[in-house]
């Protein structure tokens, strides 16, 4: 699983280059789609424009005061006043931050509700196309990202607007000569701003783009060390990795000496600002045209002005980027959710489940052709072939984790389509080729497919069926012993056993197994065989197996052969009938593995 693609930092797409691209060529549809459909706590945003619009204020009105004590017209109440609108300022400050972060933090998770909506909605093939680790990343990071521009960008930037505005509208009642000369310097800030913009934006986009390098090589290869260990081959898989640690130092120095260059010529334009309005202001002071209180006051706006096109144009920045993260998120949110149209309870129905003339492919080539079969309700049907001849596509359609491209699959006479989705994987007990567990107790493994509590005698007559009540006895937290991920602290035949117990208590009408028997020894495999025999008198099971012991007493049996059905019956029937169901038992009667 190691493959040489994550291992060699040279032949990694992780295309910043790519990324910087669809960020130029950005539409405002997936942000506009998000708005519609994330449910936002828009009274809440709205205080928080509402208490930025007033902090901006009281912001204008401070310089008025300054002017006015400055000019010698010095009253209590001016000086109150002056006080009261710094106080006011500090306080709208904290209330912001209060609101701002409760709301970041409630956007966030109203934002990661969507979306795991939505993902939790996707058909199977989605997830064989997108990384998970990707995935993962769009509901943490991008949502994160976009929260926070919602609940502080937004009034921020509608904030920075409005003293800009006004600023602007407050120093043209000055002397014209120091109107002019701030609005001489402003294209320089302009520009500065518009370059810093743009180098912050691609060196982040870098940076992400080598931070995640680094953590898509370490979440590669840390699960399969093993792997890496049998082989011997650490001091390689070491020094790919600290390749990619490398990387991701370069360009961090290459961003800090990008933003150490960004951060000096901000200072020099700011002093080449503050040296235009002391010139300027003294001279107009000696040719008396300006008061010594104007001139501090048109000082204070001339750095609000300053500080306001910085702002705005920072926060147009922030917007732009979370134009990235919304695109990635809607990639997600948008992709079309698996087909449910059907309104039938599947749990209320009973019969058989028929394959007509079944064709499918996962791609181009067909892997299912023409295939036609009945697994009668109250029997046993087995499906033989070789490996990659169809066997677990057939059980992955009857599950409709994907849909048949010709024919039709139906159950109790109606076709599966007719059924609303999850009444008809309820009423489906599958136990996949691979067991799979979530991490948690082995109690909860075992009651996963039913909603409520579950009464510790059912639990133990699903794992007694299943064969492995013996063996969580055995264990000192029992039916609470923890599985570890995936079930890692778990044999193959253990986790096995639990899925079977799983199925067999969410007592679903039809069963499915997918060589759920392969890695159990021959007393397990006897006594789980026994119980399907048993289970099969009330429930349609459908089982794939390799061993033709363990098919041999099916009811009926289906022959695949390079994705068709080369023939059908009893084991007895085709044995006569079948050559190759005659050499598959034949082959492990001599021992050799098919
Ligand atoms: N998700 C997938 N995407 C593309 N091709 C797939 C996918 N799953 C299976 N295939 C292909 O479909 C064919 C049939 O696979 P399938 O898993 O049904 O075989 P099988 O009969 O169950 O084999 P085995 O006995 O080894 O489990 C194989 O050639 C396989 O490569
Ligand atoms: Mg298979």
């Amino acid at each position: 699983m190691i493959n040489k693609k994550t291992s060699a930092p040279q032949m990694m797409h992780t295309s910043h280059e790519e990324l910087e691209r669809q960020n130029k060529r950005q539409s405002w549809k997936p942000f506009w789609h998000l708005i519609k459909n994330v449910k936002f706590p828009w009274l809440l945003i709205i205080v928080c424009i509402i208490l930025n619009l007033a902090q901006g204020q009281l912001s204008l009105m401070f310089p008025q005061y300054t002017q006015e004590i400055y000019n010698g017209n010095f009253t209590v109440a001016l000086a109150v006043t002056a006080v009261l609108v710094v106080l006011g300022q500090a306080i709208l400050t904290a209330a912001i931050q209060c609101v701002a972060r409760y709301t970041s933090h409630l956007n966030h998770m109203r934002f990661q509700n969507y979306i795991w909506r939505k993902l939790s909605r996707l058909p199977i093939s989605y997830f064989e196309k997108n990384e998970p680790r990707d995935l993962i990343s769009r509901t943490t990071q991008d949502t994160l990202s976009m929260s926070e521009f919602m609940s502080y960008s937004i009034s921020y930037w509608l904030r920075g607007i409005y003293t800009l505005v006004m600023t602007v509208v407050l120093i043209t009642g000055y002397d014209w000569r120091l109107t002019v000369s701030q609005f001489i310097c402003i294209p320089l800030t302009y520009a500065i701003g518009v370059i810093a913009g743009r180098i912050y934006f691609k060196m982040n986009n870098r940076v992400q783009g080598r931070l995640s390098d680094a953590t898509r090589y370490f979440a590669a290869v840390l699960p399969y060390l093993t792997l890496v260990k049998l082989f011997g081959q650490e001091t390689r898989e070491e020094k790919a990795g600290n390749s990619w640690l490398a990387n991701q130092f370069k360009t961090q120095m290459q961003n800090a000496v990008y933003g150490l260059a960004i951060s000096f010529a901000e200072t020099v334009t700011d002093l080449i600002r503050t040296l235009v309005i002391i010139f300027t202001g003294l001279w107009l002071l000696r040719e008396g045209a300006i008061d010594i209180g104007q001139w501090i006051a048109f000082y204070q706006y001339a750095n609000l002005l300053n500080g306001n096109v910085r702002s705005v144009m920072a926060q147009w920045q922030a917007l732009k980027r979370n134009q990235g993260a919304c695109a990635r998120i809607a990639a997600a949110t948008d992709a079309e959710p698996e087909e449910n149209t059907g309104k039938l309870n599947a749990g209320e129905a009973s019969g058989n489940v028929e394959f007509k003339n079944v064709s499918f492919a996962y791609e181009e080539q067909n892997v299912l052709n023409d295939v036609s079969f009945t697994a009668e309700h109250g029997k046993v049907t087995a499906i033989v072939g070789p490996s990659g001849a169809g066997k677990s596509t057939i059980l992955n359609l009857v599950e409709r984790f994907y849909l048949p491209g010709q024919g039709s699959i139906s159950w109790a006479g109606k076709d599966a389509r007719e059924y609303e989705l999850q009444s008809w994987r309820r009423n489906i007990g599958y136990i996949p080729q691979d067991a799979q567990l979530l991490s948690g107790t082995i109690g909860e493994n075992i009651a996963h497919g039913v909603d409520g509590p579950v009464s510790r005698e059912r639990l133990e007559d699903a794992a007694r069926r299943a064969d492995i009540l013996d063996y969580i006895k055995s264990l000192p937290q029992g039916f609470d012993t923890q599985v570890g991920e995936n079930g890692a602290r778990l044999s193959g035949g253990q986790k096995q056993r639990i899925a079977i117990a799983r199925a067999i208590l969410m007592n679903s009408q039809i069963l499915v197994l997918d060589e759920a028997t392969s890695n159990l020894d021959a007393e397990s495999e006897y006594n789980v065989n026994r119980t399907l025999k048993e289970l099969s008198k009330d429930h349609t099971v459908l089982m794939v197996a390799h061993r033709m012991d363990t098919v041999r007493d099916a009811d009926k049996i289906v022959v695949m052969e390079r994705s068709r059905v080369s023939a059908q019956g009893t084991h007895g029937e085709l044995m006569t009938a079948s050559p190759l169901y005659r050499r598959l038992v034949e082959l492990q009667r001599a021992g050799v593995e098919v």
